[in-house]
């Protein structure tokens, strides 16, 4: 059973500024949910009830969103009982717990800030700024897989050559179309150097072992410590699978993406699907008789 899970989310978010300069990227809003409300529920959705977010410098607003606001649940009490109770839900989503990642030096040191909570069980790990979207919750899609082989299991998505470059990419044995039994993992790795073009997709099922493989690992791409690096520490010792999970994958912490997810998530909200979708058509045909 996995009840816990840890979201790293202590990022700069340079890739998003000035939007980040003051606040967490992870608080940016889809429409009205903070991305990370949305990363939270999914794990919620998936059976786990303890998360550990890494937290940082200026992230103190993640902390706010999920404790109770006695001011503003008083201010909605008698006029909007429909927010009040999805502000009082919020807050009780599960039990969340902070640390502090005080310097940035890269998602593997991230996670190692959960040994001491994580203790000696399997965990979920899901990155604060990237949202899935799918049928079945996507760590839960990962957690079915883990209770079959009882080893790391790593959520991947094909991505196209020419971008192999942005993320950890893995190789290996095929056992079916989605899983593959893994013998190589490369951190951004140039177009030649990829061992194929499917990418660590945000969600992961860790074992403890990998904090003994974190504690060997020296400092890689970008002069940080890399979680993909650990990971191929640990692939000498143990087994680690990759599976590619249904569902669409949202990177929030990149502009252009960010821009695509809040127009898809619009209109998919009934309320404003049709008045949006009517905009949409009328500035895109304004612009293409430009
Ligand atoms: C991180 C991981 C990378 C992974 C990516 C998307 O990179 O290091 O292996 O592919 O997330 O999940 P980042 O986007 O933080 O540079």
């Amino acid at each position: 059973m996995i009840k816990k899970a840890v979201i790293p989310a202590a990022g700069l978010g340079t890739r998003f500024l000035p939007a980040t300069k003051a606040q967490p990227k992870e608080m940016l809003p889809i429409i009205d949910t903070p991305t990370i409300q949305y990363v939270v529920q999914e794990a919620v959705d998936s059976g786990i009830d303890d998360i550990l977010i890494i937290s940082g410098k200026g992230k103190r607003a993640i902390e706010d969103h999920f404790d109770r606001n006695y001011e503003l649940e008083a201010a909605l009490e008698k006029k909007n009982e429909q927010a009040l109770n999805e502000i009082k839900n919020i807050s009780d989503l599960a039990k969340i717990h902070y640390i502090r990642q005080k310097e940035l030096n890269g998602l593997g040191d991230a996670i190692y800030h959960a040994k001491h909570h994580v203790g000696n069980e399997p965990f979920a790990v899901l990155l604060g700024d990237t949202v899935v979207r799918s049928v079945i919750p996507a760590t839960q899609q990962l957690i079915d897989i883990y209770e079959q082989y009882k080893q790391i299991v790593i959520g991947v998505e094909e991505v196209p050559k020419e971008k192999v470059h942005r993320y950890g990419i893995v190789g290996g044995e095929k056992i079916n179309d989605s899983l593959y039994q893994l013998n190589e993992m490369i951190e951004k790795p140039s177009i030649d150097e990829a061992p194929s073009n499917l990418a660590v997709a945000s969600r992961y099922i860790l074992t403890p072992d990998i904090f003994k493989a974190l504690e060997e690992t020296k400092v890689g791409k970008n002069d940080e410590i890399q979680l993909t690096d650990a990971l191929k520490i640990f692939l000498s010792r143990g087994s680690v699978y990759s599976y590619t999970f249904e569902g669409k994958r949202y990177d929030i912490g990149d502009k252009l993406d960010y821009l695509k997810t809040t127009v898809e998530f619009g209109l998919k909200r009934k309320e404003f699907k049709k008045d949006f979708l009517e905009f949409l058509k009328e500035i895109i045909k304004e612009s293409e008789e430009r």
